[in-house]
């Protein structure tokens, strides 16, 4: 905890104030190079060995099966909502599952690009339930199925790995290495590192050997994953800084004990708010119980009037950013991995008392 604040921020979010000690110490003169880290070339092998051991740390944590490649790109999870459908949506028409913010924003970047069909949608009911997978209508033609697994804004999550008949596109930036996950199940991983492992930025793609070789070669190098993948994720200056601070992430990780610590404190933590707002009519959270974020808890207040005081007498005693997104309004918090669970007891006490005082 930095100056007794809490912070409950969506993303960019929280990073473990030990790995931030360790930047600091390190950064004006890194290994006693006589420079910081993002003054020299990428090229440089001191570079190079940190960019490849982050690359594998992220394999080893996430247990990625050889048949994988890990591609480390700029243009955040944004720039896949465009790259991935113009890589691989040449010939067939791919499915999109609208299930909140993200899916419908991915799915509206493809239209641009090529026809979709919509596989489910949960906008009928503002994105609180979500058709279970295994009954999603997907064509079997379909070039891909795209969908995000944990949406950051809705607070509502899709809880199984897919099964589908055709490849898997999976937006995890607000998820991604905090469960345990079977890769082999899915075909292409994205996420954004801003909430899970570092700083904006930098885009951690996961995919599948045969999709490399179908990626689209009419595309600008930029564009094509294949060409990403050749020049090892440095087709041109990558994101060092951003680079450097994941690897820095991930030892952390496996300091902690790997994915399974990431995940059990994970589910302790946001079932310590789900548990408060499940006691009394104060607190509500509208989405189905069995897929709500592990990752952001999204609630509101009976009484809305209070929701403002709620954000505000929050505020004033370190617990921050805990309005909800603009779009959808009420409160958000944001418990990603370097999130401590004093700071969400901090938030639970807050609740507790607040509704005594003017529930
Ligand atoms: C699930 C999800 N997908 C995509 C994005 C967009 O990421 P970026 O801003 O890095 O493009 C976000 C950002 O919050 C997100 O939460």
């Amino acid at each position: 905890m930095k100056n007794n604040t809490h912070n409950f921020s969506a993303g960019p979010a929280i990073i473990p104030a030990d790995v931030l000690e360790e930047v600091k110490n390190e950064f004006l003169n890194f290994n006693k190079i006589g420079s910081s880290i993002i003054e020299i070339s990428h090229r440089d092998k001191i570079f190079v060995d940190i960019a490849e051991k982050a690359a594998a740390s992220a394999r080893r944590l996430l247990n990625v099966p050889d048949e994988y490649k890990i591609i480390f790109l700029q243009g955040g999870a944004t720039l896949q909502f465009s790259m991935i459908p113009m890589n691989f949506a040449t010939k067939l028409v791919p499915s999109y599952a609208d299930i909140g913010s993200w899916s419908s924003k991915a799915m509206k970047e493809a239209t641009k690009i090529c026809e979709v069909k919509v596989c489910t949608s949960a906008k009928i009911n503002n994105y609180t339930s979500i058709k279970d997978i295994s009954d999603w209508s997907i064509a079997s033609d379909s070039a891909y199925v795209h969908y995000c697994k944990n949406e950051t804004i809705q607070g509502i999550r899709i809880n199984s790995d897919p099964n589908f008949d055709v490849p898997s596109f999976v937006d995890m930036s607000s998820c991604i290495f905090s469960e345990n996950l079977d890769i082999s199940k899915y075909d292409f991983i994205y996420a954004c590192a801003q909430k899970n492992f570092g700083a904006a930025g930098i885009t951690l793609i996961i995919i599948k050997d045969d999709l490399l070789e179908k990626s689209n070669p009419a595309l600008p190098n930029m564009l094509n994953y294949k060409s990403h993948f050749e020049q090892s994720s440095m087709l041109n200056t990558p994101n060092t800084f951003g680079w450097y601070l994941a690897g820095k992430i991930f030892d952390w990780y496996e300091r902690l004990g790997g994915i399974s610590e990431m995940e059990k404190l994970s589910i302790q933590k946001s079932s310590l708010l789900y548990n408060i707002i499940d006691s009394s009519d104060f607190y509500l959270n509208p989405v189905n119980p069995k897929q709500r974020s592990r990752c952001n808890v999204v609630f509101t207040i009976a009484d809305e009037k209070l929701e403002k005081k709620f954000v505000d007498e929050a505020d004033s005693e370190g617990l921050k950013y805990l309005k909800g997104h603009r779009s959808v309004g009420g409160m958000r918090a944001s418990i990603y991995n370097a999130m401590k669970l004093s700071s969400v007891e901090a938030l639970a006490s807050f609740m507790e008392e607040f509704e005594k005082k003017y529930g």
